[in-house]
C-alpha cells in the first residue's frame, strides 16, 4: 500500500487547528515520517480448482487420508527442478483469458518407502500423459519406477495426488514430469499479470508473488519452506521482451515453438532455496545498473519511469545497504546479481525473492518533484528490509510459517539499521519507536491479542499462514529483537547472529536455534544477564501483551502488571508465565543515566529509585524496552515540571514516550485523563518531530471520539494555541517559507502535496473532483497517483464519496492492490465514515472473495472503517456484522473484527467517563 506519504492523521488535526492555507506548512513538519505499517497483501484464496479428476473415494465423513492434510508427508525430498514457463501476454480471443503453459520435472529422493506422491498444485490444468495420468514418473539409476495407478487434483488441500502400484524405494531418486496450463489472471498471486498504459497502448507484464503458498499456482512443487531445492528455470517470451528470474540469464536464443517465433531465456540454476522465494517476470521494462564488488545491481521499471530517473535513488542506495548487511551478518551476498523491479500491480509493499526483489512502484521509485521525504524514507527502509531478508529468511529460512514473526520481525528491526546506513543524517533509527513500538502497543494491549509464537500444528491452512502477516509479527517482533540487541549489546547480538547464519546457511532453523547461538555469544563474552537468553525472551515471545512497569519513587518499589487498554476486558488465554515478564530497565535519575536494572518478578525494591526533593526518575530510556511506564503522582508532577521548564533534559524519544504512555495509561484508567492532557502543555516549547507526532497520534483519538460533539470547539482553540509557536518557529527558520530547511525531520517541501490536494478537494465540488480524478488516471508517477487517490477521499460531498466507493471495486477504475486502502481513506473522512461502513457491510462477501483473504489489507479495512465507533448502536451493528458474515469469514481480518468490538466497547465507556472532564479542561485552558 502506498503509505509512505500518509500524512492523514496530522492533516486531520492540523486542518482542524488552523486555517487551511497557513497550516499546510505546519503539518508537513510533523508528518514527514508518519508511516503506516499497514500492508496490502491479499493472497487470493482458491475458488475453483480448474482441475480434471476427483478423488477416488467420496465420503462425507471427514477423512484422514494423507491428501486431506495440509502438511506434506516427509517421505519425499526434492533435490532440483527443471521448469519451463511460457506466459502469454496477449489475451486468447476465444476464451478471453490470459494463460501460461509449462513443463516441469522435479527430481526427488525417497526418504521413506511410499506408494503415494503428494505435490502441491493449485489452479493448474494438466495435460494427460502416459495412461491418461496427470504426470509421469521415471526412476534414476537403472531400476524401474512403479507405475501410476491413479492421479487426481485434491482441490481443498491443493495437491496433485499420484497413487502408485508399487513402492518408491528409500534413498532412490525419481523424476516426476508434468505439462500444465494455468491462468495468468490479474489476481496478484502466483504467476499473475499486471497491466498499464504507455503512450496510449496497453501493456501487460507477467510476474509472480509466491509467498506464502502460491508457488503451487505456477507449477507443481513441494511448496513448504523447508523443502529447499535447486531450480533450473527457463522462460519462453515474445521477441524483444525481457525475462527475469532469481538466477542470472545464462543464454537467450530465438526459437520457433508451435509456429511462434519466440525467445527462450535460460537462467543459471539457483542456490538451494525455498519455493516461496522464486520469481519469474516477463516485461518490456528498462533498467539501470551498476556493479559493486562484483555484484550486479539492476533496477527495472516501466521505460518512461526509468527514463525520468525514478530508479536512480534506489540504485544509488542499494549498493551501500547491501555492503552494510554483508558486514553486519559477516557473510558475503551469495548471488552474482541483485535485481529490483517496480510493478504497476503488486499486493504487498515489496517481496524478497532471492535475487529478484519485487516492489509496488511507490515503494521503489523516487521522483525529486513529486515524492515527499517520507516517500523517500520509505524507499530506503523497504529496500533495507528486503535486502536484510537475503540472509535472514532466504539464506537461512524458518522451518515452518509459525515462526514467521522471527523472519519479518527481524527484517523490520534491521531495516532501520540499513536505512541509517543509506541516510546517516536522518536519525531514522529513532523512528522505530513511533512506527513499530507505539503502533503495536495499540493492538497488543487488547485481550484479543495473541503471542508472537504460534504452535506449528495451529498453522496449517494457507489462510492461517496469511493471518500471521500482522502487526504483532512485524512490529512486536521488531520491538522485542531491538530490546534483545540492546540488552545483549549490538556486539554480542551480531556475534550470535553470525554463527547462526553460518551454521544454517542454505538450510532451515527455528527461533530457538537463534537463541542458542545468542547464548553461545553471551557465554563466550561473559555478558551479564540475569537469566538465559531463552528464559528472558520466552516471556516476551510465548505470551501475548506487555507490562506496564510502575516506578514508585517514594518507596523505591518497582512492579509490573499486564497492560490492558480496557481494564475490564477479560483475558481468557492463560499464560505459563502468568503475565509476568523479565524486564530490562534502563533508567536515569534527574539528568544522569544509571546502571540498568532488571525486573524479574511482580515487584522488586530498588533503593536507588527512591528519590526526594526535586529529583526525578525516568525509566525505559529511548524506549528500548517493550513496556509502558507509570510513576507515583509526585514523580509525574516533577516530570511535568521538567517538561515545562527544561524539556531538553529529557531525551527526545522519551518526551514522545511520556505523552504516549500518559494517554494510554489514562485510557486504561491507571492515571487520570487530565494528567495525560497536561503532558501536552509543554508542546508550545517543543520543536522536535517525534513528541509532536506522538501527541498528534494520541489526540487523534480525541478527535475520533469528539469530532461530532461540543468538545470539538474548545479542543481546537487549545491546540491552536499550542501549535502557533511551532508555526512561528518554522516561519522564521524558512524566512517566511522561502527556504527549505535541511534537517530530515524539519522538511516542509514537497511534502505538502497531499495536504494541498486534500484541502482543495474538500473545498471544491464535483468539477474539482473530476479534475483530480483525471489527473489521477493520467498520472505516470505512481507516488503522485497515490496522493491524488488519497485526496479524492477528502471531498465533503456524500454522493461523490459513494460513487468513489463504487469505483474501488472496479479494477478498471482503482487497481485491485489499492481497493481496500481507498475504502479506508474514505472512512477516515468524517463524512465518508458511515458511507464506507455501509458499503463494506453490504458488499462484504464480494469484497472478501474478490479481494482475497490475504494479509494486511483486511485487518486494515476492518479497523479502518470502525475506527470512530463509540456508541451502543455502532457496537450492535458491528456484532451483527460479525454474525452475518460468519459463513463467509473474515480471513486475515478475523482478529481485527474482535479487536474492533473490544475497542468499541472501550470507547463507549471512555466517552461516558471522560467527556465532561475533557470538556472542562479544554475550556479552562482556553481562558488566558
Ligand atoms: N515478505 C514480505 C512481503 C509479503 C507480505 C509477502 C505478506 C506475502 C504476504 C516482505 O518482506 C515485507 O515484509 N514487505 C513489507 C515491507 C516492509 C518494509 C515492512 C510490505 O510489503 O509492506
Ligand atoms: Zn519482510
Amino acid at each position: 500500500m502506498g503509505k509512505g506519504f500518509f500524512i492523514s492523521k496530522a492533516v486531520g488535526i492540523a486542518a482542524i487547528i488552523v486555517g487551511a492555507g497557513a497550516l499546510a506548512t505546519i503539518i508537513a513538519l510533523s508528518v514527514v515520517y508518519s508511516q503506516e505499517k499497514a500492508k496490502n497483501n491479499d493472497n487470493v484464496l482458491p475458488t475453483d480448482g480448474g482441475t480434471t479428476s476427483k478423488p477416488p473415494v467420496t465420503t462425507t465423513a471427514p477423512s484422514n487420508e494423507p491428501w486431506d492434510k495440509y502438511r506434506l508427508p516427509k517421505s519425499l525430498v526434492p533435490d532440483h527442478y527443471n521448469v519451463t514457463l511460457w506466459p502469454r501476454l496477449k489475451q486468447n480471443l476465444t476464451t478471453g483469458l490470459f494463460i501460461f503453459t509449462g513443463q516441469s520435472t522435479v527430481e526427488f529422493v525417497c526418504a521413506e518407502e511410499t506408494d503415494l506422491i503428494l505435490i502441491h498444485s493449485n489452479k493448474l490444468n494438466y495435460t494427460k500423459r502416459e495412461n491418461n495420468h496427470l504426470a509421469s514418473l521415471t526412476s534414476l539409476g537403472g531400476v524401474k519406477a512403479p507405475s501410476i495407478k491413479s492421479s487426481w487434483l485434491q482441490q481443498v488441500t491443493q495437491y496433485l495426488v499420484l497413487q502408485l502400484d508399487g513402492k518408491l524405494m528409500k534413498d532412490h531418486r525419481y523424476h516426476l514430469h508434468t505439462d500444465f496450463t494455468g491462468e495468468l489472471a490479474d489476481d496478484l498471486g502466483g504467476f499473475y499479470r499486471s497491466e498499464y498504459m504507455e503512450d496510449g497502448v496497453k501493456k501487460v507484464v507477467a510476474t509472480t508473488q509466491m509467498q506464502p503458498t502460491d508457488a503451487r499456482k505456477a507449477f507443481p512443487c513441494f511448496d513448504e519452506p523447508a523443502m529447499k531445492a535447486i531450480f533450473h528455470i527457463t522462460l519462453i517470451h515474445d521477441l524483444g521482451t525481457v525475462a527475469l528470474s532469481n538466477g542470472e540469464e545464462k543464454e537467450s536464443s530465438n526459437v520457433n515453438i508451435e509456429g511462434h517465433d519466440v525467445q527462450k531465456t535460460v537462467f543459471q540454476p539457483t542456490e538451494k532455496m525455498s519455493t516461496y522465494l522464486l520469481a519469474f517476470i516477463v516485461s518490456d521494462f528498462s533498467f539501470i545498473n551498476n556493479t559493486i564488488d562484483g555484484v550486479l545491481i539492476r533496477i527495472f521499471a516501466r521505460t518512461p519511469a526509468i527514463a525520468a530517473g525514478q530508479g536512480d535513488y534506489a540504485l544509488n542506495k542499494t549498493g551501500p545497504i547491501l555492503k552494510f548487511f554483508e558486514k553486519y551478518y559477516n557473510s558475503s551476498y551469495p548471488l552474482p546479481k541483485s535485481d529490483q523491479i517496480a510493478l504497476p500491480d503488486f499486493n504487498a509493499g515489496a517481496m524478497e525473492n532471492w535475487g529478484l526483489i519485487t516492489y509496488r512502484e511507490t515503494a521503489l521509485l523516487y521522483d525529486e518533484t513529486f515524492s515527499s521525504n517520507s516517500n523517500k524514507q520509505r524507499i530506503a527502509t523497504i529496500i533495507a528490509h528486503e535486502l536484510a531478508h537475503m540472509w535472514f529468511g532466504n539464506l537461512v529460512t524458518l522451518r515452518w510459517w509459525n515462526d514467521l514473526w522471527l523472519n519479518e520481525g527481524f527484517a523490520s528491526y534491521v531495516e532501520y539499521l540499513g536505512a541509517h546506513e543509506a541516510e546517516p543524517e536522518w536519525n531514522v533509527k529513532d523512528l522505530i519507536v513511533l512506527s513499530d513500538v507505539h503502533r503495536v502497543f495499540a493492538v497488543d494491549a487488547l485481550a484479543s491479542s495473541h503471542p508472537l509464537s504460534s504452535k506449528e500444528e495451529d498453522i496449517q491452512k494457507p489462510a492461517q499462514i496469511s493471518e500471521l502477516f500482522d502487526a504483532i509479527s512485524y512490529s512486536k517482533g521488531a520491538s522485542v529483537l531491538r530490546m534483545l540487541s540492546d540488552f545483549l549489546t549490538e556486539k554480542v547480538f551480531t556475534m550470535g547472529l553470525r554463527t547462526y547464519l553460518a551454521e544454517f546457511a542454505f538450510g532451515n532453523a527455528g527461533y530457538t536455534d537463534l537463541w542458542s547461538h545468542l547464548q553461545m555469544a553471551v557465554d563466550a563474552t561473559g555478558t551479564d544477564i540475569p537469566e538465559t537468553v531463552s528464559n528472558i525472551m520466552n516471556t516476551w515471545v510465548l505470551q501475548m501483551g506487555f507490562p506496564v512497569v510502575t516506578v514508585n519513587t517514594s518507596t523505591g518499589i518497582i512492579s509490573q502488571k499486564h497492560f490492558l487498554l480496557d481494564p475490564d476486558s477479560e483475558v481468557t488465554t492463560p499464560s505459563i508465565y502468568n503475565y509476568e515478564w523479565i524486564v530490562p530497565i534502563k533508567w536515569m535519575k534527574t539528568e544522569t543515566i544509571q546502571h540498568p536494572k532488571w525486573l524479574k518478578n511482580e515487584s522488586v525494591t530498588i533503593d536507588e529509585m527512591k528519590v526526594s526533593g526535586s529529583d526525578w526518575v525516568l525509566a525505559n530510556i529511548n524506549v528500548v524496552g517493550y513496556y509502558r511506564v507509570n510513576y507515583d503522582q509526585g514523580n509525574w508532577e516533577r516530570l511535568l515540571g521538567v517538561l515545562s521548564t527544561n524539556h531538553v533534559a529529557i531525551p527526545v524519544i522519551n518526551r514522545a514516550q511520556l505523552v504516549d504512555d500518559a494517554f494510554n495509561l489514562a485510557r486504561a484508567k491507571i492515571i487520570s485523563t487530565v494528567l495525560a492532557l497536561r503532558t501536552t502543555k509543554y508542546l508550545n516549547k517543543e520543536r522536535e518531530y517525534m513528541p509532536w507526532e506522538s501527541a498528534v497520534g494520541n489526540l487523534d483519538f480525541f478527535y475520533l471520539m469528539f469530532d461530532r460533539s461540543e468538545v470539538y470547539g474548545p479542543m481546537q482553540d487549545y491546540l491552536r494555541n499550542q501549535v502557533t509557536p511551532l508555526f512561528t518557529h518554522y516561519k522564521s527558520l524558512t524566512d517566511n517559507w522561502k527556504n527549505v530547511p535541511v534537517g530530515h525531520m524539519d522538511q516542509i517541501h514537497p511534502n505538502l502535496r497531499s495536504t494541498v490536494y486534500c484541502n482543495a478537494i474538500a473545498a471544491g465540488g464535483a468539477k474539482e473532483w473530476e479534475f483530480a480524478w483525471s489527473q489521477f488516471k493520467n498520472a505516470s508517477i505512481a507516488i503522485e497517483a497515490d496522493k491524488l487517490r488519497y485526496a479524492l477521499a477528502c471531498t465533503k460531498q456524500p454522493w461523490l464519496l459513494n460513487r468513489y466507493l463504487e469505483y474501488t471495486l472496479d479494477p478498471n477504475m482503482i487497481r485491485k492492490q489499492d481497493a481496500t486502502s481507498t475504502i479506508v481513506y474514505i472512512a477516515n473522512n468524517v463524512i465518508g465514515q458511515s458511507l464506507a461502513w455501509d458499503f463494506v457491510r453490504a458488499r462484504w462477501s464480494y469484497i472478501f472473495t474478490q479481494y482475497g483473504g490475504g494479509s494486511f489489507s483486511f485487518s486494515n479495512l476492518v479497523n479502518g472503517v470502525t475506527e470512530r465507533f463509540s456508541t451502543e448502536y455502532e457496537l450492535q451493528q458491528l456484532k451483527q456484522f460479525k454474525e452475518d458474515n460468519a459463513e463467509v469469514g473474515f480471513g486475515s481480518g478475523t482478529l481485527a473484527v474482535d479487536q474492533s468490538i473490544e475497542r468499541t466497547i472501550a470507547n463507549i465507556k471512555w466517552i461516558a467517563e471522560n467527556k465532561q472532564n475533557v470538556l472542562d479542561w479544554f475550556k479552562a485552558e482556553e481562558k488566558p
